[in-house]
């Protein structure tokens, strides 16, 4: 049955490769000083960073620098988009990244107003904001995460060798978002298959779940066939404007809140990929595709059914004369061809896992309870062993 849930997506995008000219309809509603948040350098590489602050000017901004967002934001430098965000009083978050600078903003944003500290008020306590939020817009610059048209936000702490993301409510959602699918063109491969491998397992989090009749689900089949349509093009052609539009396009509806409405949703590969990136500092998307197939192949027998569904509406598997396990072992080796074809890592220890870590990845590992099997903390750390 589909659940009761309410719904309201609080992001105004702009899609296309005019699109960064939207600014100029969205500056004016802010005030005058603009954080200008970007990652290590790619871009001014690409020519972004002149575009961005030239619009900024012309709209009369003062533009305040906070650069050098590392890949997996760390709680040490939240603490000093937030020091930087107090001393400027700043108006506006203005992400120009990827996932790692918008969940940045999300984090800065819900601090700046707040004396708590915000790694334990919202990574480890979960609270909610209970100060005002500083705006965050954002500049995609790659596809992946979806973190422009959702109110998540991860921070990895090294010291504590955690990393955790929170799920705010809509009013830390960007403001809106800018989808350039030419900036996504210098991207390198490694990066780009890492977001397409996030994609496509944000709709296996949400699809793993349930045995009902659900939209979501049909909705997730769609998503995952035009991701692995796409995917197949852009590796040929990392500039194929068609291809690369709809990557973006199916990452922001992979993980906006829509295809999760009304049923269970699992992310225990998140959980699994995340513990995992947490001694490893590795590529997000890889840290996934290498814990992925030991993670379905062990609760494949928990929903098979679903698991049948997958293999046939999503990768054409015949059915003929074949048992449900046969089914659904065929959609999971098909889906094992397409992550060995795209290039995705295999295996944790091609991120540089090592067998002394499984303890502790196992420890750091949060156990969540809507897919088709609670796993044990033993379970998680034979399915961490077999993703070696
Ligand atoms: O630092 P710069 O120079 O920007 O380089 C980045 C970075 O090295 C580079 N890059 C981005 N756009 C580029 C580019 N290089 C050349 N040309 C471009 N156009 O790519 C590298 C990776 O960027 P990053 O932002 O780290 O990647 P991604 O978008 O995958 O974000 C990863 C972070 O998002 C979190 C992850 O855990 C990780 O911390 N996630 C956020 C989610 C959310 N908000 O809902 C959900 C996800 O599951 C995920 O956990
Ligand atoms: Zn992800």
């Amino acid at each position: 049955m589909l659940g009761n849930f309410s719904y309201k997506n609080a992001t105004k995008l702009y899609f296309g490769d005019d699109s960064l000219k939207y600014l100029n309809d969205e500056f004016p509603k802010y005030g005058k000083n603009v954080q200008l948040i970007y990652g290590g350098g790619s871009i001014k590489k690409n020519g972004i960073y002149d575009q961005v602050v030239e619009i900024l000017k012309a709209n009369g901004k003062n533009v305040i620098e906070d650069a050098g967002v590392m890949p997996n934001p760390t709680v040490e430098k939240l603490l000093e988009g937030i020091k930087i965000a107090r001393e400027n009083q700043v108006d506006l978050l203005l992400a120009v990244g990827g996932g790692s600078c918008c969940d940045y903003a999300k984090a800065v944003s819900v601090s700046v107003n707040c004396d708590e500290d915000p790694w334990e008020k919202y990574y480890i306590r979960f609270e909610e904001p209970s100060c005002e939020i500083v705006p965050v817009g954002c500049i995609l610059t790659m596809a992946g995460t979806g973190s422009e048209m959702n109110a998540g936000s991860v921070i990895t702490n090294h010291e504590q060798k955690l990393k955790i993301g929170h799920v705010f409510g809509e009013e830390v959602m960007p403001k809106f978002s800018i989808l350039n699918p030419k900036f996504t063109f210098s991207l390198p491969k490694r990066q780009m298959v890492a977001g397409i491998y996030d994609i496509f397992n944000h709709i296996c989090e949400q699809y793993f779940s349930g045995e009902d009749d659900n939209t979501s689900d049909y909705l997730a089949e769609a998503l995952m066939k035009s991701v692995v349509h796409s995917s197949l093009i852009a590796i040929e052609n990392p500039e194929d404007y068609e291809a690369r539009s709809n990557i973006m396009w199916t990452a922001t509806w992979a993980l906006n809140t829509l295809i999760a409405k009304g049923k269970t949703t699992d992310w225990m590969v998140h959980m699994l990929g995340q513990a995992a990136g947490a001694y490893t500092d590795a590529t997000h998307g890889m840290t996934l595709s290498a814990v992925s197939l030991p993670y379905y192949r062990y609760i494949m027998p928990y929903g098979i059914k679903k698991f049948v569904r997958f293999a046939t509406e999503v990768w054409d598997v015949c059915t003929d004369g074949k048992t449900d396990e046969q089914v659904a072992e065929e959609g999971l080796a098909a889906m094992e061809n397409w992550m060995k074809k795209i290039g995705v890592a295999m295996s944790l220890s091609e991120l540089g896992a090592t067998e002394d870590m499984i303890d502790g990845i196992t420890e750091a590992t949060l156990i969540l309870e809507g897919g088709y099997k609670v796993l044990t903390k033993d379970e998680v750390r034979e399915i961490l062993k077999k993703s070696l």
